[in-house]
């Protein structure tokens, strides 16, 4: 089923103009699309640059009483995204990282952003489809440049919108398991050497071993302890 999907041309942020759709009463499913942001917000409070040809898109899911937390969307989100880019790129080039970065190898493709407005959650999603911001902390790296010659924003999102609805369903029938074998099935290998800045400023670095039942993310320390990582910044290490 083709989902709805408004298209602006500027705007700040499609994240921001979710939410006042959303205060409006705006339905779950509805997908908003901006050919260009001029403030653009990625997560821990960074910005989110690009190109136009790029994508900037944003949705709302409404929470219900019996649905699973609300955090475990940022892992639904994550998955639907990388089924669809791997249409376009193939399988085994993506990888995801936690909680819903997609990667190609060292380089960031895709990021996305969660923020809750009363029942309603805005998930926005951006992707570097034509060209990728040179950053001075982080490789990035776009469709194109993996090969994926003749798609488009409003064909990218299309497919991401497909597979997000599918997504949702799933983790509405059958909850976080399979979601959570899902993730890791499309994660970096076990073993990945990650750091993780934690949000009381604390930085950590180990193996990743995988997701917990609750979809957090554990890490193997040096000294052989188990850390169990609920909310933070993770990198990949070792390039
Ligand atoms: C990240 O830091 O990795 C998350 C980036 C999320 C960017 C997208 S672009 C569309 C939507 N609107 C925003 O302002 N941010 C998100």
């Amino acid at each position: 089923m083709t989902q709805p999907v408004r298209l602006v041309g500027e705007t700040g942020s499609t994240n921001e103009d979710m939410k006042a759709l959303a205060a409006a009463g705006e339905p779950e499913g509805a997908w908003l699309r901006a050919e260009v942001q001029t403030s653009g917000k990625g997560r821990m409070g960074r910005a989110w640059q690009g190109d136009v040809g790029n994508l900037y898109a944003s949705t709302l899911v409404r929470l219900g009483p019996l649905d699973q937390p609300a955090h475990s969307l940022a892992l639904v989100i994550a998955v639907a995204v990388h089924e669809a880019l791997s249409e376009f790129v193939g399988a085994g080039v993506l990888s995801l990282k936690w909680p819903n970065d997609v990667f190609a190898g060292n380089a960031k493709l895709c990021g996305m952003l969660l923020e809750r407005v009363g029942d309603a959650i805005i998930l926005g999603i951006g992707i570097n489809i034509v060209s990728a911001p040179v950053l001075p902390d982080r490789e990035t790296t776009c469709l194109r440049d993996l090969g994926a010659a003749s798609c488009d924003a409003a064909h990218v999102l299309e497919r991401v919108a497909e597979h997000f609805a599918n997504s949702l369903a799933q983790w509405r029938t059958y909850g976080l398991e399979p979601l959570i074998r899902a993730w890791q099935a499309r994660a970096h290998p076990p073993g990945t050497a990650l750091a993780a800045q934690l949000p009381d400023g604390e930085r950590i670095s180990g193996a990743f071993e995988g997701l917990d039942a609750h979809g957090a993310l554990i890490l193997r320390l040096a000294d052989g302890s188990r850390r169990v990582i609920h909310a933070g910044d993770v990198f990949l290490l070792n390039p």
